[in-house]
């Protein structure tokens, strides 16, 4: 039986097999998706794992999506630009490195038929995940694009991979139509403690985590009076894309498929 797998660290919370085991059942594919916890040297191990074919393919999740690139053949262009890879396949001997968190993002905008173009974006954070939302905003020709993170220099160095970031000290925010949050704040019900309400109302409040489903971020958001999202379909998404590379099948995404992101 093929195997797949999801690398991180910290990963209990993961729910990616749930959501790769759930399409392979209803996809009839004989295989298994499962998770395993590493530290960075042994990152090598399993990446060669691959190559033998022990393992069919894996996804790479915090903090290893730039680590694993050494290891690899050859990127796709948006793992080469972004400098980050979630999905790992292999394909006529070599080792390929793919990003659909860009993909997972750019289709949960579309989703929520918001217009990106022309806005104003301000991004707190500046991990593992942000490049590949800087990719997909460029795509949807956003006109400014600010990020503002605890350690300034680490969103210094996104300049580095795109041109024209407008880079902010922590907590000295700037006007925006949307301000998405890419820090882990909120993973364990912290609130972040900065002031949106001088910004005005009917702007978009996004934040990339989606368990819980509502970050105190999004309460806030929510009760100054704008719209919210969460980041659970770009979770979705960006392992939908994972899914069609490894096994050539679009799998289903529906209610019920969001509802497996619930309860766990
Ligand atoms: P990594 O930084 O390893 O890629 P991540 O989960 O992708 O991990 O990113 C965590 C993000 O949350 C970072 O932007 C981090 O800011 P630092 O770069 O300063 O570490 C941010 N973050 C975590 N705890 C925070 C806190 N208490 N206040 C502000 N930002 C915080």
């Amino acid at each position: 039986m093929k195997k797949y797998l999801v690398i991180g660290n910290p990963i209990g919370h993961s729910l990616s097999p749930k959501l790769q085991n759930y399409w392979l059942k209803q996809n009839n594919i004989n295989a298994v998706y499962d998770k395993i916890k590493l530290v960075e040297n042994e990152i090598k191990e399993i990446i060669h794992d691959i190559k033998k074919q022990k393992i069919a393919g894996c996804n790479v999740t915090v903090p290893f999506k730039k680590k694993v690139i050494p290891f690899l053949d050859t990127l796709s262009p948006e793992a080469e630009q972004t400098q980050s890879v979630n999905t790992i396949i292999f394909e006529k001997g070599n080792l390929i490195g793919h990003n659909t968190d860009i993909f997972g993002f750019d289709k949960a905008i579309k989703n929520l038929n918001f217009n990106m173009k022309g806005k104003k974006v301000l991004i707190l954070g500046a991990g593992g995940v942000v490049s590949s939302i800087v990719f997909a905003l460029k795509k949807m020709n956003v006109l400014k694009i600010s990020i503002s993170n605890r350690t300034k220099q680490k969103a210094e160095n996104l300049k580095i991979l795109f041109e024209n970031l407008n880079i902010l000290e922590w907590g000295n925010l700037t006007d925006f139509d949307v301000v998405i949050n890419a820090t882990s704040l909120g993973l364990n019900n912290e609130e972040i403690n900065l002031d949106f309400s001088k910004f005005g109302k009917n702007k978009l409040f996004y934040d990339v985590i989606y368990n819980p489903s509502e970050t105190n971020f999004l309460k806030k958001g929510k009760e100054l009076g704008n719209i919210t999202e969460n980041g659970g379909k770009m979770f979705i998404y960006q392992a939908s894309e994972a899914f069609k590379l490894w096994h050539g099948i679009e799998p289903v995404v529906n209610f019920e498929t969001l509802k497996l992101l619930k309860n766990d």
